[in-house]
């Protein structure tokens, strides 16, 4: 079913991304790899290629959005159209709104929102034409529901799983691109990485539960993207067992 597809990942570097990647490639696709870290894109499309799998791999900061356009006409020059495009880049510097971290709410926003937008931006045109696409919008459980600590991470989250159903609306009945919200729960990836807020890092120190696995989107995210055409899996949360 998604034999020969051409499916663009974002966050391919690490984590959910990368895990999606590698369980699409055993279908032999054709995989965009996008992330900063060249050289983690490259090891990746490496074992891509050795699963039966073509990878292109093209390193974008998603802040820049001129760069985040290049590279998606670098895709339709390759390929001339893609039919997935994984949106699943993000960060989430978590912090108390009292520490005032501009510049990490500036990050969550300009990547997790906005990178999110201009690489719909870089599909929409081409999948509207063929009337034909599916975008797979990573948002969080944090799109659902608030803690202390989280806000500008929710604000972010929220906004995702808010605008890909008002894109689902839109988008979906008449020009038959399929669009898709994934809300994880804790997944044990690099993502806890750039929070710089001690008193949230103590806080997560004492959480005692049993995370899922990058995979454990993987699947999802396969889930989704092979159903029929006339099905569009709209929103899928998933939780690890232990998480309230
Ligand atoms: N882990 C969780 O518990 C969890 C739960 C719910 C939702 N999520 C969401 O899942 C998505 C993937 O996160 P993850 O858990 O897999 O974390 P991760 O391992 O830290 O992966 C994040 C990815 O985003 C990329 N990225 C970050 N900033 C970027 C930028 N400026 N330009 C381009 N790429 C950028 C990173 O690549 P480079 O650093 O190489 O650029 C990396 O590949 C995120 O949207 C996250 O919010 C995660």
């Amino acid at each position: 079913m998604l034999k020969d597809k051409v499916i663009v990942v974002t966050g391919a570097s690490s984590g959910i991304g990368e895990a999606t990647a590698l369980l699409l490639a055993e279908q032999g696709v054709k995989l965009v790899l996008m992330a900063r870290r060249k050289e983690r894109l490259e090891a990746l499309a490496q074992k891509v290629n050795d699963l039966g799998s073509e990878a292109m791999v093209i390193p974008v900061d998603l802040v820049n959005r001129d760069q985040v356009l290049e590279a998606f006409k670098q895709v339709h020059s390759r390929f001339g159209y893609v039919d997935v495009l994984i949106n699943n880049a993000g960060l989430m510097p978590v912090s108390f709104m009292d520490k005032l971290k501009l510049d990490e709410w500036d990050r969550m926003i300009d990547v997790n929102l906005k990178g999110l937008l201009y690489c719909i931006a870089g599909v929409l045109t081409g999948m509207k034409e063929r009337k034909s696409g599916h975008i797979i919008n990573v948002s969080s459980v944090a799109g659902r529901r608030v803690w202390p600590g989280f806000a500008v991470y929710n604000a972010t989250k929220f906004g995702v799983t808010a605008l890909s159903e008002a894109m689902r609306m839109e988008l979906t009945p008449t020009f038959n691109i399929r669009i898709t919200v994934i809300e994880p729960g804790a997944v044990a990836t690099e993502l806890t990485q750039t929070i710089t807020d001690q008193d949230i890092l103590d806080s997560f120190a004492k959480r005692r539960i049993t995370p899922l696995q990058a995979n454990d989107i993987a699947r999802a995210i396969k889930y989704a993207v092979t159903q029929p055409e006339h099905v569009n899996v709209s929103e899928v949360v998933v939780m690890p067992s232990a998480q309230m």
